[in-house]
């Protein structure tokens, strides 16, 4: 199987020993308490279930902008996105303590983990604008993620975690969250070799359905992973709850059983396009996929990126050799009239914009917004049954 991102055993660092872990839950009881944001609780949930393998907790100051700076920590490991723990009131603790985090997510705020501090950094704002650029290539205020990102505080707590809790998503994806330990196990049980990943944060629609379709047979696939995000989102995206039951509906009508494998991971959407790309390559190489699709706008919102740059980066910035896994880079794919069927439109030469039909994500929440049930061109009919129940749309 391939190798986890820069270590030849995955270590996730969820306290799997359940004695172990008891011990440490008691402990976490007497130490200092820290309640952390939803993106630190995020990446606790990553570092736990073995998705950022190889790193061990939160990064410092230092390998925050020299990931930002470098994409590379300070010891050398390739990575996108610092992977940090952000608070805005300066802690009573010190360096050196241990602190039990907990969890923003989880009514009563229940222990996460522990955390080692190592240090406490005081990011200025040149600093943290400097951060905001590299990873969401602007800095406006209106991007989603910038928003977040910048409304964490300035006080970045790093060091060591030993996770002790998987937050929500355990509980409430019972048949869909997996660690990259599960995903792995399930892989090598399956038998699989070639291992195709789908990124997604919609219920998937035709396009997402073909895209699929094509990277399984132009690889020559043994399977699929639909790895659905199902942490936090920007407002009037759809509820992963109903993306997932959207997507096992249209897997169950539409492939072929066994041959595809339906997750989801604990994290929420950055939108940060072609670096938030580049984590996605490594979290799936974690989870032993060997390919890792990347179509239009991936990861991406409103017009910050460009169509194809998070395919870009991966030629551009991601050195040789960094990653194994291997991206299928994926054009716009569209509905054609003429054919009757999801085509990638750089393939069909002879076709004119009329022949297509071109539904954006965003005009279909639109749409189903205001009442309107998507086409079929663009949602299989049984998916479609599921968002209009959902948005409470009755059926013409
Ligand atoms: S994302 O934020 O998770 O990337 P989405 O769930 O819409 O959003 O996309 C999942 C994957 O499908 C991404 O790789 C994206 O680039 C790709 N994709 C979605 N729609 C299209 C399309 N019409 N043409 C090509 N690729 C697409």
């Amino acid at each position: 199987m391939i190798k986890p991102h820069g270590s030849k055993v995955l270590n996730a660092l969820f306290v799997d020993d359940d004695q172990r872990r008891q011990i440490l839950i008691t402990e976490a009881q007497s130490l200092p308490a820290l309640l952390i944001n939803s993106a630190a609780a995020a990446n606790m949930v990553m570092l736990g279930g073995g998705y950022f393998n190889p790193l061990m907790g939160f990064m410092g100051l230092g390998d925050a902008l020299s990931v930002c700076r470098d994409l590379h920590t300070l010891d050398g490991i390739f990575w996108p996105v610092p992977i940090i723990n952000m608070v805005s009131v300066k802690p009573s603790f010190s360096a050196g303590q241990r602190v039990a985090l907990l969890d923003p997510n989880v009514a009563g705020n229940p222990v996460m983990g522990i955390l080692n501090v190592a240090g406490i950094d005081l990011v200025t704002d040149d600093q943290l604008d400097e951060m905001t650029q590299a990873i969401f290539g602007t800095t406006d205020s209106q991007h989603p993620g910038v928003a977040t990102f910048t409304a964490q505080g300035n006080v970045l707590i790093s060091g060591d975690v030993e996770v002790l809790g998987l937050s929500y998503f355990q509980t409430e994806f019972v048949e869909t969250f997996r660690t990259a330990v599960q995903i792995r196990e399930e892989i090598s049980s399956r038998g699989w070799q070639k291992i195709v990943a789908f990124q997604t944060r919609n219920p998937m629609h035709r396009a997402h359905e073909e895209l699929c379709r094509m990277a399984m047979e132009r690889l020559q696939a043994d399977g699929v992973v639909v790895h659905m995000l199902l942490g936090k989102l920007k407002e009037g995206d759809i509820p992963a709850s109903v993306r997932d039951d959207c997507i096992r509906t249209m897997v169950n009508h539409y492939f072929p059983t066994n041959s595809v494998m339906v997750s989801g991971y604990g994290f929420d959407m950055l939108y940060a396009g072609p670096r938030e790309a580049m984590l996605h390559a490594i979290f799936r190489q974690n989870m032993g996929a060997t390919h890792l699709i990347v179509g239009r706008d991936h990861a991406g919102v409103g017009s910050y990126y460009g169509a194809f740059e998070a395919q870009e980066v991966f030629d551009s910035l991601v050195p040789d050799n960094a990653l194994e896994i291997q991206i299928f880079a994926a054009d716009h794919t569209a509905y054609s009239k003429k054919l009757n069927q999801v085509v990638m439109m750089n393939e069909v030469t002879d076709h004119t914009s009329e022949d297509f039909v071109l539904v954006s994500g965003t005009k279909l929440r639109d749409m189903l917004a205001q009442g309107i049930a998507p086409p079929e061109e663009f949602s299989r009919p049984e998916v479609a049954k599921v968002l209009m129940n959902h948005y409470k749309i009755k059926d013409s």
